[in-house]
């Protein structure tokens, strides 16, 4: 049982090629509208979205991302923040002071952050865009904090990259659904063999997308990729943002 919705959830795969068209204003303002109408814990709506059209500014946008391409060539690139800085603001309205040491806090404004950023996707393709998401924006934080003049108690979670598609890409299997929801319980004993099964599935998925290339999945490609710490100056960069993270 489906409906419109669902299909689009369910058709989703990243775009990381575009069209030369433009996005119409009125087409970002919905999507945009929609970034809002997420939900927020206790409502702190604790994010901003900065709109970058600025082919200057997603030039280097797209070097301070590990040179992504795809950040410089689409024609709308949307950087998502999280933003305890209104809320300080808020708090100083009322003569109290924000207490934004916690990971509690922390963990709010990514969620928000990210709750509104699928929101945002999700609107854009069903207005015929493509994108996707873009977490090498947390590859140098200084720099982008920099660029963008992020206020203190800010900081970049992910980017996105948004346009028309120029490609057709297959889908990326998902995990075998009993490994990912469990009834009533966290059921362990599912684990192993759906991974086994997985592990063939992306292997073939890998192997037609690369032209026979890549023949590792998902369970190989992601203990390489986990086996080694990533974004270690991330802690560093928070505490200067102004989350001690106590
Ligand atoms: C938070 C987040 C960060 C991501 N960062 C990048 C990125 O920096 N570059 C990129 O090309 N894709 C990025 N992706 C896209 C993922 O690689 C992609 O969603 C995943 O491989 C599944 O493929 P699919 O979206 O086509 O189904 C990111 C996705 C998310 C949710």
């Amino acid at each position: 049982m489906s409906t419109d919705v669902t299909r689009l959830i369910q058709s989703h795969r990243s775009i990381r090629k575009f069209t030369a068209a433009p996005i119409p204003e009125e087409v970002l303002q919905d999507v945009l509208t929609c970034a809002q109408w997420a939900p927020s814990s206790h409502n702190v709506q604790a994010y901003s979205v900065i709109v970058v059209k600025s082919a200057e500014t997603k030039r280097q946008l797209a070097v301070l991302c590990g040179n992504q391409k795809w950040v410089e060539t689409c024609p709308v690139f949307l950087v998502f923040c999280a933003d305890f800085y209104r809320l300080k603001l808020a708090c100083e309205m009322h003569g109290r002071e924000l207490a934004a040491d916690e990971v509690e806090n922390l963990l709010v404004a990514a969620v928000d952050t990210a709750l509104a950023a699928e929101n945002v996707l999700l609107a854009a393709r069903s207005h015929g865009l493509g994108g996707v998401m873009i977490g090498g924006i947390r590859n140098q934080p200084d720099e982008v904090t920099r660029l963008l003049q992020l206020p203190p108690l800010t900081f970049p979670v992910m980017g996105m990259c948004l346009g028309f598609p120029d490609q057709d890409v297959a889908q990326k299997p998902r995990l075998p659904q009993r490994a990912v929801v469990h009834a009533e319980r966290y059921q362990t004993e599912h684990l192993h063999d759906a991974l086994r099964e997985y592990e063939d599935i992306t292997a073939a998925y890998y192997a037609q997308r690369t032209g026979g290339e890549r023949t590792d999945g998902w369970t190989a490609q992601l203990a390489e990729y986990l086996s080694s710490p990533r974004r270690q100056h991330l802690a560093a960069f928070l505490r200067q943002q102004g989350f001690p993270m106590k």
